[in-house]
């Protein structure tokens, strides 16, 4: 699966603010491939998929059209309505939800085998002028409260033994500091019961970044950002990993001479699998 999805927001005719996620990666679109990747990677076959921030279609789709029942919640009613046209277009049918996600036990009972998002980066982007949209939420301290809140639900949902895995990039705030948002999901899905078992970094596309980088890097000494963090937590004993995921199926699997080194490389699909770390590029 190597395409993308045609993607409407209902933020296409908003001016993003410099640095939004558009201004960085030229598109906020999630990655279809992933996407995939993530799905068969860390969740069982044919499991359930809980997503408390959708925003646009992809991870419905992909989801439905790999058979596992996919569940999104979202606040934007044009964002849901725009996904339903697509997966329509398509022929799969995902589940999305219009909601508050803070209410995330009420609107979306039950048990999960993967709970899978891409959260608002505080006010990075703006969704919406709802008060319950975190992207609006008057300072970082009343967002940290309601994300932390929502993924407290969402792992008190997850069932034991499962992953959790959440996309997520690091934002500046008004005096040019990082917040450290990276670190504070990692803490907030500790404090929720599910522990950081892999990271990997999704390296987005360049786009105009060399251009608009050059001046906060000559004078303010700002490097620009072109990547996001794949966080994947785990929720109950890694022993149990084996026997409940068995081991992953890799077409072409082969081994070939890495060019750089000289030993060999496992690679299948363009994926460099490493030994202590994955990277996905
Ligand atoms: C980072 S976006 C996801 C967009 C993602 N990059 C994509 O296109 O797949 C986060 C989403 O969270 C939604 N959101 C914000 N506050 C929410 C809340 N309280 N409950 C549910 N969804 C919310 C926004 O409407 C937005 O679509």
């Amino acid at each position: 699966m190597g395409g993308s999805f045609p993607t409407i927001h209902p933020y296409d005719n908003y001016n993003p603010v410099e640095n939004s996620v558009s201004e960085q990666t030229g598109t906020s679109i999630f990655d279809p491939v992933l996407c995939e990747l993530v799905y068969k990677w860390f969740c069982i076959p044919q499991g359930s998929v809980l997503d408390p921030f959708a925003g646009g279609s992809v991870r419905g789709i992909v989801a439905t059209y790999l058979g596992y029942a996919y569940i999104g919640i979202d606040l934007s009613e044009p964002q849901i309505q725009a996904n339903r046209q697509q997966a329509e277009a398509i022929g799969v049918n995902p589940v999305w939800i219009v909601g508050d996600s803070r209410n995330v036990k009420e609107i979306a009972k039950g048990e999960y085998d993967l709970v899978f998002s891409c959260p608002p980066y505080y006010d990075l982007e703006v969704y919406s002028d709802n008060p319950d949209d975190l992207s609006v939420q008057a300072d970082y301290e009343g967002f940290m409260n309601s994300y932390r809140q929502i993924i407290s639900d969402c792992i008190s949902m997850l069932k034991d033994n499962r992953f959790a895995c959440f996309v997520v990039g690091d934002i500046r705030d008004k005096k040019g500091f990082y917040r450290n948002f990276i670190s504070d999901t990692i803490k907030a899905f500790q404090d929720a019961g599910a522990l950081l078992y892999n990271e990997a970094i999704l390296v987005t596309v360049a786009g105009s970044l060399p251009v608009r980088a050059t001046r906060p890097f000559v004078s303010g000494r700002k490097l620009g950002k072109t990547h996001q963090n794949v966080l994947v937590f785990y929720k109950g004993d890694p022993k149990l990993i084996k026997n409940n995921y068995g081991d992953i199926e890799i077409e072409d699997f082969e081994n070939y001479q890495d060019l750089e080194t000289g030993n060999n490389a496992e690679v299948s699909n363009g994926v460099k699998i490493g030994y202590e770390e994955l990277s996905v590029t």
